[in-house]
């Protein structure tokens, strides 16, 4: 199985159009040893020529131009885009939806609760019927494995997460299964499997059991610390209340995958101001320490 990572960043990605902090800032004048990166999506194939895409980011047009795997090879219109699967509505991870809008048609497959989110807080869906077909595949919660035509060779196994539905859904203080789902990506005939969660909140049972049991973890790497945003005077919001395990301290993320020994273990979904986007810093000295890695745009796993 063939893993790309078209974006590693967080909503906003590295840096932020907007943002002066210490990361923003320094990666602008030249000062900062680290990449910048787009926002959260990766694709996944078993044939290198058919590819499963997870989320659509703002950013999908600049990922494909560096990436020919998923451009056209043949006729006048094709991609390697064969499938869309999305893991929530943010707009991070659905907004590139919009510029697949030549596609004709889409095939997404997304939870019953994702797909309210975008045919009514952002109707994505809706606008989209007026340029080309939408074919919504439901995705059940419930960890009963599907496959998807066109990508051979793959099964995947979904569970509900706590995490957070965006702010515009009407779900963000009203939590429901399937606002945000969790991902194992199984390699039929080799047996080979990848967890992908890029917003995890939360590490409860059904997460920890997936988790023991693949070869690769993608999961969450939004923030080193719950107050990273609000000791910087970006915002109020505190990573764990809108649906972000830090990395830091106890019970966090570096905490949890020490718990899981077998896996190649990777943060993604990086958010700006995180301290371990420095190459330098003490903070990726610890990942190092820990062996976690941190996902850049780019980085292909081999699974
Ligand atoms: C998140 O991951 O919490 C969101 O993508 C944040 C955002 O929409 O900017
Ligand atoms: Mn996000
Ligand atoms: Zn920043």
């Amino acid at each position: 199985m063939k893993i790309r990572v078209l974006g590693a960043g967080a909503g906003g990605g590295f840096p932020q159009w907007n943002c002066n902090c210490d990361n923003c800032g320094r990666y602008r004048r030249g000062e900062f040893n680290g990449k910048a990166r787009t926002q959260s999506s990766i694709a996944v194939s078993s044939d290198g020529r058919n590819w499963l895409l997870f989320n659509t980011s703002p950013d999908i047009r600049a990922q494909q131009e560096a990436f020919p795997a998923i451009q056209p090879k043949t006729g006048i219109r094709d991609t390697g885009i064969k499938a869309v699967l999305l893991i929530d509505s943010q707009i991070d991870h659905t907004t590139g939806m919009l510029m697949l809008r030549e596609g004709k048609p889409l095939e997404v497959y997304c939870t019953e609760m994702v797909k309210q989110d975008l045919t009514s807080g952002f109707p994505l869906f809706t606008m989209l019927k007026d340029y080309c077909t939408i074919n919504h595949h439901p995705i059940a919660c419930d960890e009963t494995p599907f496959e998807i035509p066109g990508i051979d060779d793959i099964r995947i196994y979904a569970h509900a997460l706590k995490s957070k539905a965006p702010p515009y859904s009407p779900h963000r203080h009203d939590p429901h299964d399937g606002d945000n789902i969790g991902v194992v990506v199984e390699q039929i005939s080799t047996g080979k499997k990848l967890y992908y969660a890029p917003g995890l909140g939360e590490i409860e049972p059904q997460v920890m059991a997936a988790m023991q049991n693949v070869d690769c973890l993608m999961v969450d790497g939004t923030f080193w610390t719950d107050d990273e945003m609000v000791v910087r005077n970006i915002s109020h919001k505190h990573a764990r209340e809108i649906g972000h395990l830090p990395q830091s301290g106890a019970g966090g993320m570096i905490d949890v995958l020490n718990g899981v020994p077998n896996a190649r273990k990777i943060l993604i979904h990086i958010n700006n101001t995180n301290p371990i986007l420095d190459e330098d810093s003490p903070e990726r000295k610890t990942l190092d320490a820990n062996g976690i890695e941190v996902a850049y745009d780019g980085l292909e796993i081999d699974l």
